[in-house]
C-alpha cells in the first residue's frame, strides 16, 4: 500500500517535471531542490498542471488541472463528460482570497477495505477508490492548501484542507468557491434550499429551474445516468446548498453565521466532502454506500449497546390534537398511559416507546428557557414507567425538544443525559422545532453543525443513541459514532396530521432525495388512515390544520413505507388501539431494522419504487405508489436457486385508493421461487410488502 502511494507520487511528479522542466533532470535531487522552494517567500512552483484518476473498474475518470494557478475539477463516467471543468477555491474575509496556486505535490494513491457497520442497509461494505492529493501554496500569501480528490465506482467526491501552518490562524470564509458546471441536458429533483428546515415537498424541473437547492440533488442526464450530489462528514463547518449562476454552472453557497460570515475556524480547516453519486439505474443511487465510506471509521470501542429496532410512542394523539404534551385533563405523558403502550408493545415484540410531554415546561414552549430536561410532571413516574418498560423488554426512548434552545440545552447536556442513564433510558429523541438561539443563526449554520455534532459526541461518552428531530442534513457520521442512529429532517408523517399533508408522490421521492443522506425518521404506520372518527374531538393546536387532515396513503403503502425508508429506529407510529386487532400489524411485528443486504428492484424517482432487504436468508419487499395505479412485475432473482420460499403479501385490496377506501388490505400466502416474477397491484397511493420466508 504505502509502496504503491509512493510509487504514484514520483510517477506523478515525474509527469509534471517532463512538462515544465528539462526531462533529464528529474530526479531526488531536483525533488529536493523543489522542497527547498517551498520554503522561499516566492514560490515558482508550477501554475499548470493536469492528471486525472479513474474508479477500480475504469467508468469513473476525474481530471484535475491546474490553469494558471486555478484548479477545476471535471468528472466522466462511461466516457460521458458528467461535469465540465469546474473551478475551487475560497474568498477569505478582508477579501483575502486562495483562488490562485503553484502546485509543491502530487500523490495519487489506492485503498481498498471492507467494513461493518453496526446497523445500516449492509452488514459489510467495500470502501474502494483511488485519491489524488495536491498540496497547493497559494499564490498571495505563500499560504499551504491540500485539495483531495476520490473516484469510486458508484461516485466521486473533492475536499480542501487548508493545514496548520505558521501565519494561519483565524479563518473565516466569506465564499467556498467551488462550482459544479454540468454538462448537457438535465431533469432534476430538489427542493428549495431553506437555512432553517428541511421539511419540504419536492419539485421535478429541468436544470434551469432548479434556483436554489437544498442537498442532496438528484439528476438525471438525458443519456440515462443517474447523479446526486451532497456532501459528507459535517463537521467544524456549515451546511451547503447549491445556487445556480447560469443555464449549467452551480455554485456551493453555505448557511452563514448570524453575523454574516460562512466559516470560522481555528488554526485549521476540513470542508465535508463535496460528493457526487453515479449510477446507472435509479435504484443504484440507494444502493451506494458513497457517503458512509467519505465518513472515518467508527471512533467508539464499545458499541454492545448499541441496538435498531421498532418503536411506537406517545406522539401521534398529541400530533392529531387529542391529547396534549403539557399537562392537563388530556395530558399523553401519564404513568397510566405510558403502561398501556408498553403492554401493547410487549404484546407485539416492538422493542420501544417514545414519551413525549414527560417533562416540565412544554406550557413555555417557545420561550427562552422553557424546557427543563431533568423534572418529570407530576403524573408521569419515570422510575416506575422505566422499570416496568424494562420488565417486558420494552426500552423507554426519552425526549429531548429545546425548542431552538440550544442554549439553555447545552447548559443542561450533561446533567441532562446522567439523568436519563441513572433512570435507565438508553435512546433520546431531540427535537429543534422552533428559531435557534443565540438570536439570528440558522438552523443549518456552523454554529448548529458544532452544537447537533456536540450532542451526538456528548451522547456518545453517555452510551447514548440518539434520533434527532429538525437536523442538520446527514452525511454519513453515524460511520464514526454509530449512536447517532437517525434523524428527521424530513417532511414526515407529523405534516399529515395538521396540514394538507404530503402527496404520494413524496414518499416516492424521499429515498432519492433526503434519503440519499441517511437514515429517515419518516414515522410511517398509520393505519387509521381518514382520520375522520377524531371529527369534533380534536383540538387545533397547529395553525397549517384545516381541520381536515388525512394521511394521503393506503395501509399496505404505509407497512411498504416501513421497508422503503431505511432507519435503524423505525416508529410504528399509530396508536395501539388503531394496530389492536389487524392481523397486517404482524409484517411490522416480524420486521428487522439492520439488514444483510438492500436491492432496489425497481424504481421510477417520483411515481414508484419496490426495494428489497435481506435480513439472513428473508427477504422483505416494500413496494409504493405515487397517485397512480399500477401494475408491476418484478422478478425474484435476489432469491437462492434451488430453494423455495414461503411469500406471505400484504397488499391493496381492490377498489383500494389512498383517498376513497385506504384501508382495503388483502393478506395472501403463496409458495415461490427465484425462478417466479411477483405481480404487485399497487393502488393509488397504495403499497405492497412481502415478506419472503425460506421453507427448510
Ligand atoms: C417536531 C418533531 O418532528 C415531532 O416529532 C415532535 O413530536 C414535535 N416537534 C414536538 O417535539
Ligand atoms: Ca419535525
Amino acid at each position: 500500500m504505502q509502496k504503491q502511494r509512493l510509487l504514484h507520487h514520483f510517477t506523478t511528479i515525474s509527469n509534471m517535471e517532463h512538462k515544465l522542466l528539462h526531462p533529464r533532470i528529474a530526479s531526488a535531487s531536483l525533488l529536493l531542490a523543489l522542497s527547498l522552494l517551498v520554503s522561499a517567500t516566492s514560490w515558482a512552483g508550477p501554475k499548470s498542471y493536469s492528471n486525472a484518476i479513474t474508479s477500480p473498474s475504469k467508468q469513473i475518470k476525474a481530471t484535475v488541472t491546474l490553469r494558471n494557478g486555478r484548479p477545476c475539477y471535471s468528472l466522466v463516467y462511461k466516457n460521458d463528460t458528467l461535469v465540465l471543468p469546474s473551478s475551487l477555491g475560497f474568498v477569505l474575509q478582508n477579501r483575502d482570497s486562495l483562488t490562485r496556486f503553484s502546485l509543491v505535490k502530487a500523490s495519487i494513491s489506492k485503498f481498498d477495505e471492507t467494513w461493518k457497520p453496526v446497523w445500516g442497509q449492509y452488514s459489510s461494505v467495500r470502501n474502494r477508490y483511488t485519491e489524488m492529493k495536491l498540496e497547493l501554496r497559494d499564490l498571495k500569501k505563500s499560504r499551504l492548501v491540500n485539495l483531495f480528490f476520490r473516484t469510486y465506482d458508484d461516485g466521486f467526491a473533492f475536499r480542501y484542507e487548508i493545514p496548520e501552518q505558521n501565519g494561519v490562524d483565524d479563518i473565516v470564509v466569506t465564499s467556498e468557491e467551488s462550482r459544479v458546471k454540468f454538462a448537457g441536458s438535465y431533469r432534476c429533483w430538489w427542493s428549495w434550499a431553506d437555512y432553517n428546515t428541511l421539511e419540504k415537498t419536492f419539485y421535478q424541473t429541468s436544470l434551469d429551474s432548479a434556483t436554489h437547492v437544498a442537498m442532496p440533488f438528484t439528476l438525471q442526464k438525458s443519456t440515462g445516468t443517474y447523479i446526486t450530489m451532497h456532501e459528507a462528514a459535517i463537521d467544524r463547518y456549515s451546511t451547503m446548498t447549491l445556487k445556480r449562476e447560469n443555464a449549467s454552472t452551480f455554485k456551493v453557497n453555505l448557511a452563514p453565521w448570524g453575523d454574516g460570515t460562512l466559516v470560522k475556524c481555528k488554526k485549521s480547516l476540513k470542508t465535508p466532502w463535496r460528493l457526487f453519486v453515479v449510477a446507472d439505474r435509479p435504484g443504484g443511487l440507494i444502493e451506494s454506500n458513497l457517503v458512509l465510506n467519505l465518513n472515518e471509521p467508527c471512533k467508539l470501542t464499545d458499541v454492545s449497546w448499541i441496538t435498531p429496532m421498532t418503536y411506537i410512542g406517545i406522539w401521534w394523539e398529541m400530533h392529531l390534537g387529542i391529547g396534549t404534551w403539557s399537562m392537563g385533563p388530556k395530558h399523553s405523558a401519564t404513568t397510566e398511559n405510558a403502561i398501556r403502550y408498553i403492554d401493547f408493545a410487549a404484546a407485539h415484540g416492538i422493542k420501544g416507546l417514545v414519551i413525549e410531554g414527560w417533562n416540565t415546561g412544554w406550557e413555555n414552549w417557545g420561550k427562552k428557557g422553557a424546557f427543563d430536561f431533568v423534572t418529570p410532571y407530576p403524573d408521569f413516574d419515570i422510575k416506575k414507567v422505566v422499570d416496568y418498560g424494562k420488565s417486558k423488554g420494552v426500552a423507554i426512548i426519552g425526549h429531548h425538544e429545546t425548542g431552538g434552545d440550544t442554549q439553555t440545552y447545552e447548559q443542561q447536556l450533561d446533567s441532562a443525559f446522567a439523568f436519563y442513564k441513572k433512570v435507565g433510558i438508553d435512546i433520546v429523541k431531540t427535537g429543534y422545532a422552533g428559531p435557534v438561539t443565540p438570536e439570528g443563526e440558522n438552523h443549518h449554520g456552523q454554529c448548529m453543525v458544532e452544537h447537533y455534532n456536540k450532542v451526538m459526541r456528548t451522547a456518545a461518552k453517555y452510551k447514548i443513541m440518539l434520533d434527532v428531530h429538525e437536523p442538520i442534513v446527514l452525511s454519513g457520521l453515524s460511520r464514526t459514532y454509530p449512536n447517532l442512529m437517525t434523524a428527521e429532517g424530513v417532511r414526515g408523517m407529523e405534516w399529515n396530521a395538521w396540514s394538507e399533508g404530503n402527496p404520494p408522490s413524496h414518499t416516492c421521492t424521499l429515498p432519492f432525495l433526503r434519503g440519499m443522506a441517511g437514515p429517515m425518521d419518516y414515522t410511517p404506520g398509520i393505519f387509521d388512515i381518514d382520520l375522520s372518527k377524531y371529527a369534533g374531538k380534536r383540538q387545533k393546536w397547529n395553525d397549517l390544520d384545516n381541520g381536515h387532515s388525512a394521511v394521503h396513503s393506503t395501509i399496505a403503502n404505509q407497512l411498504a413505507l416501513m421497508v422503503v425508508l431505511y432507519s435503524p429506529l423505525q416508529m410504528a407510529s399509530d396508536l395501539p388501539e388503531n394496530y389492536e386487532g389487524n392481523p397486517a400489524f404482524k409484517f411490522i411485528e416480524q420486521l428487522p431494522t439492520s439488514w444483510d443486504e438492500t436491492r432496489v428492484l425497481d424504481a421510477s424517482i417520483g411515481e414508484y419504487v419496490v426495494t428489497a432487504r435481506r435480513k439472513g436468508t428473508t427477504w422483505y419487499i416494500g413496494a409504493i405508489s405515487n397517485e397512480k395505479a399500477r401494475e408491476l412485475s418484478i422478478p425474484l432473482s435476489v432469491l437462492t436457486a434451488g430453494k423455495k420460499y414461503r411469500a406471505v403479501s400484504y397488499v391493496d385490496g381492490s377498489n383500494a385508493h389512498y383517498e376513497t377506501n385506504p384501508e382495503a388490505i388483502d393478506i395472501k400466502t403463496s409458495t415461490v421461487t427465484k425462478a417466479d416474477r411477483l405481480t404487485l397491484k399497487l393502488a393509488a397511493g397504495g403499497g405492497a410488502t412481502i415478506r419472503i420466508e425460506e421453507v427448510k
